[in-house]
């Protein structure tokens, strides 16, 4: 049995009033379209999946699943609605035939593999032309509505517009998520345009095949969260709000302890250990790994970094493709730039920005530090306000700094340059030259007191 997926990704998205794509939005670190065609390729079986791609976005959409060797794009040249974009992505297909078509919006996000696995399943079951998966909604408004025979099975779909008052009241919804065998697909053919809107729907599909005598389903599902689909910023929100519920309950099953989580915001791709705890207003994006025993405290933001074991970060820092390891701490106010990689035990304090530079186990920059393209070794001390000048307007170079050093406060330590292992830097030091191992270095002019300079100065004016 093979099955194709068709994710239709066409639509101009109008309501989003954008000038993006609605199904490139963002939804939690990752487009919106991304997440259809993760759940279709999940659903065993589909050994390939047609993007349905129009004028407007299809630079940007083959950008997106460029690496993907399972999607391949169907054009659709007029967006003349959802039985023109499917047909487009059968087009798609070169003449491979497929036994089952499982055809999906690309802007319902929240859908879940195992939900499209259970429509298959019924739909190989029962033997049927056509399945719709539909749910239950609280505010039908937006959505196709299925109309059902006296004795229960499904009849076809009206949209809101083209519904009565009456037909207005169903709240069983189309979700656009629909399976169809072999024999069902010449029927889009005998779909004709919707007067009202100048499209052709492929929802009217389903009161063809029922004329045709195939048999059709509706699978009714009941929670509706999973079938959000996003046509407006105010459905954006809803499919945020959704997922981002789905994310935490789930991190919460897995024994991590959330303090709000209205104000926590998992993504999806995130993992977290076990009794790691996370204050409010905290963000994780991208392919953040966060190990056991964690604190995270409130206001601070991690993109793709990973953090080990019991490691502490302060309140109000942001981490962005930086490695932690283990039982250290950063923060508060602390900003871990690409490549930092604090080691064991290290602490990092406020005000402290490190960029592309490793530290070592035990190493203190506690306050007031930028430390860029350095190479720091155990056990170093990083007195407050020292800064690597690691750019001179052109060119970036290293700063080394070896084990157990001691860097005074409010040193320059101009790059290139190698602080020896066990040596000094007296505070307030502008470093040009390599400091051997065990010295002493320091280059501050020498203090020199001017006896009663105060008392003669204010003598004078007074006499002017
Ligand atoms: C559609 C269904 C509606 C269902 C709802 C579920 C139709 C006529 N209506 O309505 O019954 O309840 O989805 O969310 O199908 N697209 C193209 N090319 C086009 C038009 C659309 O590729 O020419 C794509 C869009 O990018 C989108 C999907 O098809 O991903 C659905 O289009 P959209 O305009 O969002 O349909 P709805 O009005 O939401
Ligand atoms: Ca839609």
């Amino acid at each position: 049995m093979k099955t194709c997926a068709v994710v239709l990704a066409a639509g101009l998205g109008k309501r989003m009033k954008s000038a993006t794509p609605k199904v490139v939005h963002n939804l939690m670190g990752k487009p919106i379209v991304t997440y259809s065609v993760e759940a279709v390729k999940a659903v065993a079986g589909v050994l390939k999946v047609v993007l349905v791609i129009g004028r407007h976005s299809e630079q940007q959409l083959r950008g997106i699943f460029k690496a993907d060797p399972m999607v391949s794009f169907a054009f659709q040249t007029s967006l003349l609605g959802t039985a023109d974009a499917l047909k487009s992505g059968i087009g798609g297909l070169n003449g491979e035939e497929f036994d089952y078509t499982l055809v999906m919006t690309a802007d319902a996000p929240l859908i879940r593999g195992e939900t499209l696995q259970g429509l298959i399943d019924r739909h190989i079951q029962g033997g049927n032309a056509v399945t719709v998966l539909s749910f239950v909604s609280k505010d039908p408004s937006s959505y196709g509505r299925i109309i059902r025979n006296p004795y229960g099975t499904i009849k076809g779909i009206i949209e809101n517009p083209d519904a009565t008052q009456e037909q207005r009241k169903i709240n069983e919804v189309n979700s656009g998520i629909y399976v169809f065998s072999k024999d069902a697909l010449p029927l889009l053919d005998k779909i004709q345009v919707n007067a009202k809107k100048g499209e052709f729907y492929l929802t009217d599909i389903v009161s063809i095949a029922s004329e045709n005598g195939l048999k059709v389903e509706a699978q009714k599902m009941f929670d509706e969260d999973e079938f959000i689909g996003i046509n407006s910023r105010t459905e954006l929100l809803a499919a945020l709000n959704a997922l981002k519920r789905r994310v935490n309950r789930h991190w919460m099953d897995e024994g991590v302890t959330l303090m709000d989580e209205n104000t926590t915001l998992i993504c999806p791709d995130v993992s977290i250990g076990r009794d790691t705890i996370i204050y409010p207003n905290v963000i994780i994006e991208g392919k953040t790994v966060i190990g056991e025993g964690c604190v995270i405290y409130p206001n601070v933001r991690i993109v793709d970094s990973t953090i080990e074991r019991d490691v502490v970060v302060k309140d109000s820092t942001l981490i962005e493709s930086a490695t932690i390891q283990s039982g250290a701490a950063v923060g508060p106010f602390a900003h871990l730039r690409p490549g930092a990689a604090i080691g064991k035990k290290a602490k990092v304090g406020n005000f402290v920005e490190i960029k592309n530079s490793t530290l070592g186990y035990n190493t203190k920059a506690s306050h007031l530090s930028y430390i860029g393209d350095a190479a720091v070794g155990d056990n170093v001390n990083i007195g407050a306000g020292t800064i690597t000048c690691n750019y001179d307007g052109v060119n970036k170079f290293k700063t080394v700094i070896e084990d157990n050093v001691f860097i005074g406060s409010d040193s320059q330590l101009v790059a290139p340059v190698t602080i020896g292992k066990g040596a000094f830097v007296g505070a307030g030091s502008t470093i040009t030259q390599d400091v051997p191992v065990n010295a002493l270095a320091i280059s501050r002019v020498r203090q020199r007191a001017i006896l009663d300079w105060v008392k003669a100065k204010f003598t004078k004016d007074k006499h002017k």
